[in-house]
């Protein structure tokens, strides 16, 4: 864990300005800096970014964050491995709170040796007929070759003493390209192989995968995990394919080297490959943040159908509405290496445009496994299908789907969710404290107030404590007075955007984020938030009377309530102290 302090640290000393540099070029637009958008395609800069308040937001496509946010929507990134790019850019380190286990360090000539050796291999590749003969049989071309950086492993023991300057050292082994034997003799892991560079979204390439050219086994042998990879987190293709996901807002999840590199090769550039492993939360989570729709291709045979429902498996817990899974079964003799070769670039899209819904792949598969015309097949269907659907926590997804298997099964969703012991979908979580009718704020009112809570979180300790108020806006506002009361750190607008991000209350942020971006800095935000309150107190209170005085006031109760908010208004009106 890295502690909450330190994130307020790090975004006080970073400039935004510099650190969205790196990645676009920014120009000068009255106080703020623009650009194009690089989250999406357009021509005149929408993109703004507020060195004042220390936030992006583009005003086309409604990407916006801190700097933090910006790292990881630019590069996939995670929130930690972000905040330690981040960290390492202004000479910081990261620490860590006490309960963790210990961090292990990346010496920085790992990488290096990495580098070494891919140059060396791309080196040979040119020199070996045989190798450049097997690519161009499987229909690559040089320039592709070249931009995944495909290389060629000599058939000897010792290749590599020729590419580092000291064949003996330790951290050869520790990147897993040489292989510590008896009585230390060291070899190299790989011989006689096409080397594929394993890359990180950095572009630092952190593992191979090696191919054999004829017979052989193992297929591919990779890199084992060493402290450069780490299997489950990373996506082969992903550094040269993230260009192209961003524009096209979609990603294919393969299974192999060869079919990302043969899609490139076809014009689809935004495929990635899991590394031999199953499609993780994680990776699912990493693309999410990338764009809209991941489809997943895997192959044709059983293993591929193994393998795609382990994807869904994994998928459901990071679900959001509005983002779409897909699943594309190639026939069964086909992979998509294979699929793109034979029948190419346009039928292969036309394939993914009719790719099976995440949504109906699961049905389908629920439904196959039982017979629905029997009590039993749909006792087991609800059984079956409880584990996926309860794992589900994207409202509108988890909702329909509730429905559909209750309607399968010939229950109510009540029915279904009582038998489940799980609450109901899309209670708004605020309704239940919501006070009565006639307290409620006017929503005119809560744009304003918000954008000044935006401006000046700490605003939020003025608020009642009873308050409440209608709507989107209304519950982002309490919202951010409990994330106020609960954590005692110090609290800036970059650190309420970053705690909100990814809630459902980002979005309501997020509009007041674009509203505020043209404000000045000069006006009294403070006094700004105090008399926006006040109004919207007297209109409650305004209110209230009038519905008492409408139903005449019949009770003593009713009365006494009546005098009390008389007094109030009185309180309210007078001019602030
Ligand atoms: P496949 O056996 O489907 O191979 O393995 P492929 O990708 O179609 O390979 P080509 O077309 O024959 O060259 C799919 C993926 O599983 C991993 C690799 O990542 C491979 O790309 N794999 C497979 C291994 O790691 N080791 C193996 O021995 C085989
Ligand atoms: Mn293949």
């Amino acid at each position: 864990m890295i502690p909450k302090s330190f994130i307020q640290d790090l975004l006080n000393r970073l400039d935004i300005v510099d650190v969205i540099e790196r990645y676009v070029p920014l120009k000068k637009a009255g106080a703020n800096y623009v650009a194009c958008c690089p989250f999406h395609t357009e021509k005149s800069p929408s993109f703004t970014v507020s060195q004042s308040k220390q936030f992006y937001h583009c005003f086309g496509c409604g990407a916006h964050g801190t700097a933090i946010g910006f790292v990881m929507e630019h590069t996939g990134m995670g929130f930690v491995e972000a905040v330690e790019d981040l960290a390492k850019s202004i000479g910081v380190t990261v620490p860590q709170e006490a309960s963790t286990v210990p961090q292990h360090k990346v010496a920085p000539d790992l990488y290096d040796l990495m580098q070494s050796a891919t140059r060396y291999y791309r080196e040979q590749l040119k020199k070996t007929p045989r190798a450049i003969e097997y690519l161009k049989g499987r229909g690559l071309s040089g320039e592709v070759a070249a931009r995944f950086g495909i290389g060629y492993a000599p058939d000897d023991w010792q290749n590599l003493k020729a590419a580092v300057p000291n064949y003996q050292d330790a951290s050869l082994v520790e990147t897993g390209l040489v292989i510590a034997g008896e009585e230390g003799k060291r070899y190299d892991r790989f011989r006689d192989r096409i080397m594929f560079p394993i890359v990180n979204v950095r572009g630092q390439v952190i593992g191979f995968g090696g191919r054999v050219l004829d017979k052989g086994e193992p297929k591919y042998l990779n890199s084992p995990e060493t402290t450069l990879f780490e299997k489950g987190h990373e996506l082969y293709g992903l550094f040269q394919a993230q260009k192209a996901i961003r524009a096209q807002q979609r990603v294919i999840v393969v299974e192999g080297y060869m079919d990302v590199v043969a899609l490139a090769q076809h014009g689809v550039e935004y495929a990635v490959a899991t590394l031999g492993t199953a499609t993780t939360p994680y990776h699912v989570q990493k693309l999410m943040r990338l764009c809209d729709q991941i489809v997943f291709c895997f192959d044709g045979d059983r293993a591929g159908q193994k393998a795609a429902w382990r994807a869904l498996e994994n998928a459901l817990p990071q679900l959001q509405d509005g983002k779409r899974l897909g699943f594309l079964f190639l026939p069964e003799e086909h992979d998509p290496d294979t699929y793109i070769r034979e029948y190419g670039h346009e039928a292969f899209e036309h394939e993914l445009d009719n790719s099976l819904p995440l949504s109906g792949y699961l049905l389908r598969e629920l439904t196959a496994q039982v017979d629905l015309r029997t009590q039993e097949g749909k006792s087991a269907l609800l059984k079956n299908a409880q584990p996926l659907l309860t794992a589900i926590t994207a409202p509108t997804t988890a909702l329909l789907l509730r429905k559909e298997v209750a309607a399968l099964a010939g229950v109510t969703q009540a029915e279904l969710e009582a038998l489940w012991s799980i609450k109901p979908v899309a209670t708004p979580q605020r309704s239940v404290a919501a006070p009565p009718k006639a307290r409620r704020s006017a929503p005119s009112a809560l744009r304003p107030l918000l954008r000044c809570l935006v401006m000046k979180p700490e605003l939020a300790r003025e608020l009642p404590p009873d308050w409440a108020a209608e709507g989107a806006e209304g519950a982002a506002i309490a919202a951010a007075a409990d994330w106020l009361n609960e954590s005692a750190d110090e609290t800036s607008m970059a650190a309420l955007i970053q705690h909100f991000h990814g809630t459902v209350h980002e979005a309501v942020f997020a509009t007041a984020q674009g509203d505020i971006m043209h404000l000045g800095d000069e006006f009294d935000i403070a006094a700004e938030f105090s008399g926006l309150l006040r109004k919207m107190q007297r209109e409650a209170v305004d209110a209230e009377i009038a519905l008492l005085e409408a139903g005449g006031l019949k009770t003593p109760a009713e009365q006494e309530r009546y005098r009390q908010l008389c007094e109030q208004r009185k309180v309210l009106k007078a001019p602030p102290s």
